[in-house]
């Protein structure tokens, strides 16, 4: 098994999302979008509530809050990401920060959201452990991430295909196992860990409707950041191959995959 260099890990993700920063809302943003009530319910996040949406990204999440009259600031670790939400919604508070590290006071707000950020952080348990710092007592924290690729068809379709055909010995930093907190208990867990209570795991049904039978593979190969590295690093004929093998299953599956999300959330006392 590969050891994990959190800060290795972090200087690839950022750079990966400095890079793609402009294109993420063409690709992934149709899916991560559709968690964002439910994410948002779990946290109760209503009109007032000082909410941080973490790894905002494109700042869907809180600029939905703030539809709900609640105060959000959205904080990332990418600044092309940053500039991305300033200019999506320039009435809300973005900032450039860290998930593990937050230049934020103790107690300083209602709830705390992540819609899938887990998954891309080095120390998840760091960024639970400061949501549960930043949250008052009786704050609410919640995120989603991916459900496991069986049930997340888009996510099962690339990865059987690119371990099928791919090289995966290729020099990309190991990051955290991708589908750890699909896991209920584990969430639960890490959860409890970092000090939270009445700890809850949901699913939310979503399906990425592609435009076309090669939108998958342009949406990873330009949108993503750990699958472009893992299909950028690829002899180009083993590219092709893995491309028209992703047409032909999205040919045969159909353009709208199953793509529900895991949504845990917890309670600081
Ligand atoms: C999959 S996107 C999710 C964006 C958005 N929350 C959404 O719902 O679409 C992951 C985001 O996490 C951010 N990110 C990754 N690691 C981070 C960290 N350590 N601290 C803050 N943001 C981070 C990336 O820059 C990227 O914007």
């Amino acid at each position: 098994m590969s050891v994990i260099d959190p800060q290795a890990f972090r200087r690839f993700e950022h750079q990966g999302w400095q890079e793609i920063a402009s294109k993420y809302h063409d690709g992934f943003a149709a899916v991560t979008t559709q968690s964002v009530h439910a994410l948002l319910d779990a946290a109760e996040v209503s009109a007032g509530t000082r909410v941080l949406d973490v790894a905002c990204g494109p700042g869907y999440v809180a600029a939905a809050a703030s539809a709900r009259k609640a105060v959000p600031t959205g904080i990332d670790f990418s600044s092309e990401m940053v500039e991305e939400a300033r200019g999506r919604y320039p009435d809300i508070d973005f900032r450039e920060g860290d998930a593990e590290a937050l230049a934020l006071p103790d107690g300083s707000f209602d709830a705390v959201v992540m819609n899938f950020g887990m998954l891309h952080l080095g120390r998840p348990e760091q960024a639970l452990n400061e949501a549960h710092r930043v949250l008052r007592p009786g704050g609410r924290v919640a995120f989603t991430v991916w459900d496991t690729p069986d049930k997340a068809v888009g996510f099962g379709i690339v990865i059987g295909i690119i371990q099928k055909y791919g090289d995966m010995n290729v020099p990309i930093p190991p990051g955290p196992p991708f589908f750890r907190f699909s896991d209920p208990q584990e969430s639960k867990r890490v959860l409890t860990a970092a000090g939270f209570r009445e700890v809850a795991v949901t699913h939310v049904p979503q399906v990425w409707r592609l435009p076309s039978a090669d939108a998958l593979f342009e949406v990873l190969y330009n949108g993503s950041v750990r699958n472009a590295a893992l299909l950028r690093a690829q002899k180009p004929d083993v590219l092709e191959k893995i491309r028209e093998e992703l047409r032909r299953s999205v040919e045969l599956a159909g353009n709208e995959l199953a793509m529900p999300s895991v949504l845990a959330s917890g309670k600081k006392m």
